[in-house]
């Protein structure tokens, strides 16, 4: 671990600067991190490796029609005979992130390894990604890494014919340090990268790939570490919050250094609210551990309402020249877990919370950040104010997200084991994430078959251990399904995490038994529906709005929240999920590919019990009635009308008739049974006898129209910029037809691309990278992202028989 720093008072210098410091900051930059995910090669299939026999070199495919392979040099293939050869031809031109396993064809075989459905059916495997780069002269000297975010998974990594290091895990960053391999001018380097995807590490679809931002991070030889920073704020009142500072500085210099550390505290605006320097010098070929501690006046502090940040800015000086400088985002907030619930800055704080797989609609798990931002935003929208990172560590663009917009984080390591490697992939995630003000708890496990032994216990023990030797400020859970009670396994964790626990009243009743423990609601519910789908249909794996597919190890949407309320202790819970996902098709397989556990569908659309979150988690008074009302040939039939609500009482009218008032019950979806007549069907919401919420739901006539909705106007010419744009299907009168199925047609101008389409229907075999897609339910997904050139985008929708539609977006 690279923290095992010793703070050696002997030479330390502390001075503050607190008063007289609000100055605008002009920060200076020394370190370089250069987005080093443009202009990979992509070949999808195992590759024979050339390696030499000779010394440093083992292979690596640098030899093959680049510079950098000297006469001597003896090269041979591993196997030949099985192993394709490397042509060029073979090979596509890619941007990172990128997740490969998303443009391939869904197919129904048990030979896809050892769990197709939970894939989603797509069959995963090998790649390779091989990227050419040239440094200047100048970088001579520098120590050059490369920190991959996320790669999915087993990656090998040749950096001209160097064989740098392999890394398991698909969801941990993994960094190397290549200095020495590289080559500085004109001779050029290559970097090649082996992902072997073909072991899972969960149920549920991982992707297959470089799927998250890659860095080439430059420093002086005198520089922070990697996850260097690590900032807290023990004590919080009013009046000021203190910020302890730890730094760990390394010297790859062979002689001792003398530095000065300057730390900065800002506010979002720049301004300078404290500084603190410390003079001290580093041993040769060492690292050390500074701590300095820093105030903040009348501190704004973190929650999700108030999403206030602060900056540290680090500065390594060295006779008087700036060497590095770093910067770290961090919070002041405080958060208590005890036998009363979750404390948010003193306050009890009931986490609203929703679970979640990574991925997304046309994109798999490679994410561009404005996706991350707006699944956020979402969820927020529908008044959540948690977001659990089921079940592996998230990307931090997520967490950096989550921190800027207000989103309380149970942030999750994705295996039980206490093996070093394991170890050093929590510690890695710790220390990665350990500033974030959205992270409030730190999850071990999920649903382990270990939970409750006695073996399972001691290798939690040496988790927890290692979790709070690197943060102390926050609790330690695990997500639990059995074995609370047995093999001390929960007498090990700070917090014990219930999924499902309502079941036989678990929770109610542990928490009389066991007067010391602390507890949280990690995972809940498990409702199964699909978006606009008010029948079962087996065939199409489509489950109902309705029911009845509650799994019998979870209740209807919002009814959870309805524990959470009763018992507050609880601290709050994760429903499962935010967002239905990829892979675990529930409960019917094939040919459906996606889980309908969703609030919102694959593409961020609401389901119905979307509304019943909202009632139960805003003040905003909610009445949302379904089924739709297109329901030809049920004239004259029997049809149960529902409604969610947070309000006294709903009254509902067809055609302008009223049906009747009734009296809502808390988390329970009211219900009518009339006779279907085509129409207007309305709902009205009164508090204290007032009308505060409404709710239609028309027979529409045949589809006429295409709308489009973009959830911008500009974007960034950056070339990750993505305008999400919500497709439907209209009638005549502008009204949404809620069975439409329309192919619409997508074709872009300008300085865009379409880089995925979605529909939210979970049996969908379409591909998502394409310019078409069939509407599902009225409605279906298209994102654009910009290039890097400004001007105007066009993203025009077509269908036969209906009237297109158009978005212009500026790219500047
Ligand atoms: C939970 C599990 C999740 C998911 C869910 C489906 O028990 O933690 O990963 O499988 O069940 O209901």
């Amino acid at each position: 671990m690279f923290a095992s720093g010793i703070i050696s008072a002997l030479f330390l210098i502390t001075s503050s600067t607190t008063e007289a410091q609000n100055s605008q900051l002009a920060a200076p930059v020394k370190r370089v991190k250069e987005c080093f995910d443009p202009a990979w090669m992509f070949h999808k299939g195992d590759i024979a490796i050339k390696y030499t026999f000779r010394a440093a070199k083992y292979g690596g495919l640098t030899d093959i029609n680049v510079k950098v392979v000297s006469d001597e040099t003896v090269i041979d293939y591993t196997d030949k005979n099985k192993l394709s050869e490397f042509k060029p031809a073979d090979w596509q031109k890619v941007d990172l992130p990128h997740d490969w396993l998303i443009e391939e064809t869904f197919v129904n075989d048990d030979l896809l390894g050892s769990q197709p459905a939970a894939t989603g059916y797509l069959p995963t495997g090998i790649g390779f990604y091989r990227k050419e780069f040239e440094l200047p002269e100048i970088d001579k000297g520098k120590k050059i890494s490369i920190e991959f975010d996320g790669i999915f998974r087993n990656s090998t990594v040749w950096v001209n014919g160097h064989l740098i290091g392999n890394y398991q895990s698909g969801y941990t960053p993994s960094n190397y340090d290549l200095t020495d391999v590289l080559h500085y001018g004109k001779e050029g380097n290559v970097i090649l990268v082996r992902v072997d995807a073909r072991t899972f590490e969960g149920w549920w679809y991982e992707g297959c790939g470089i799927y998250r931002h890659t860095w080439l991070i430059k420093t002086d030889k005198l520089h922070v570490g990697r996850f260097g920073t690590y900032v807290t704020t023990p004590v919080v009142s009013d009046l000021k919050a203190d910020v302890d500072i730890k730094t760990t500085l390394k010297n790859e210099y062979k002689s001792a250094r003398n530095i000065t550390l300057v730390s900065k505290i800002t506010d979002n605006k720049n301004v300078v609210l404290d500084t603190k320097s410390t003079t001290q010098s580093i041993a040769p070929l060492s690292q050390i551990e500074i701590e300095q501690k820093g105030l903040i006046q009348r501190p704004l502090l973190w929650s999700p309402e108030t999403p206030n940040l602060y900056k540290l800015l680090t500065e390594v000086i060295e006779n008087g020249n700036v060497v590095d400088t770093y910067e770290t985002t961090f919070g002041v907030r405080t958060i208590e877990i005890n036998r009363n619930g979750f404390f948010l800055n003193g306050r009890l704080y009931p986490v609203k919370g929703t679970a979640n797989h990574q991925d997304f609609a046309g994109l798999g798990v490679a994410l561009p950040d404005k996706i991350n931002e707006y699944k956020i935003k979402l969820l927020k929208d529908m008044g959540s104010n948690g977001y659990r990172c089921a079940h592996n560590p998230p990307t931090p663009e997520l967490l950096d997200a989550c921190d800027r917009l207000g989103m309380l984080v149970l942030d999750e390591n994705r295996i039980l084991s206490s093996t070093e490697d394991n170890l050093k992939d929590l510690a890695t995630l710790i220390y990665r994430d350990r500033n974030h003000p959205s992270v409030f708890m730190w999850c071990m496990e999920n649903e382990e078959p270990i939970q409750g032994t006695e073996i399972g216990a001691r290798m939690m023990e040496t988790m927890v251990e290692t979790t709070h030797s690197i943060d102390p400020s926050r609790p330690v859970t695990a997500a639990m399904n059995h074995g609370w009670n047995s093999g001390g396994y929960s007498d090990v964790l700070d917090v014990v995490g219930y999924n499902y626990g309502d079941k036989r009243s678990q929770y109610v009743n542990d928490h009389e038994k066991y007067q010391q423990r602390k507890m949280f609601v990690t995972e809940s519910t498990s409702f199964v529906s699909t978006r606009g789908e008010y029948e079962i249909n087996k065939e199409k794996g489509y489950v109902s709005n309705i029911g009845p597919y509650t799994p019998t190890w979870g209740p209807e949407p919002g009814k959870d929240w309805e524990q959470i309320v009763l018992y507050p202790y609880l601290g709050g819970s994760f429903v499962w999920t935010g967002f239905d996902y990829r892979g675990e098709p529930t409960p019917y397989l094939w040919p459906c590919v996606s889980s309908h556990f969703g609030i919102m569908d694959i593409c961020g659309f609401p389901k119905d019990g979307y509304y019943a979150y909202q009632a139960a988690w805003t003040n905003t008074p909610i009445v949302h009635l379904f089924p739709h009302w297109n329901w030809q040939g049920k004239e004259g039939k029997p049809i149960k009308v529902y409604a969610y609500t947070n309000c006294e009482e709903v009254e509902l009218f067809l055609n302008g008739k009223s049906i009747g008032k009734k009296k809502s019950i808390p988390f329970t979806k009211l219900e009518w049974e009339l006779v279907y007549k085509p129409g207007k069907l309305e709902a009205l919401g009164y508090n204290k006898g007032r009308t505060v919420a409404k709710d239609i739901v028309e027979t529409t006539t045949a589809p006429s129209q295409i709308a489009l909705k973009s959830d911008c106007n500009t974007l960034k010419a950056d070339g990750c910029d993505v305008a999400v744009i919500r497709v439907a299907i209209k009638d005549s009168r502008g009204r949404v037809v809620p069975v439409a199925d329309n192919l619409v047609k997508f074709t872009i101008e300008g300085p865009g691309k379409i880089i995925g389409t979605g529909n939210g229907n979970p049996t969908s075999h379409e591909p998502d990278k394409a310019d078409q897609r069939l509407a599902f339910n009225g409605y279906c997904l298209v994102l654009v992202q910009a290039n890097k050139e400004t001007g105007v985008i066009r993203l025009k929708a077509a269908s036969d028989m209906l009237k297109g539609a158009e978005v212009i977006l500026n790219a500047q």
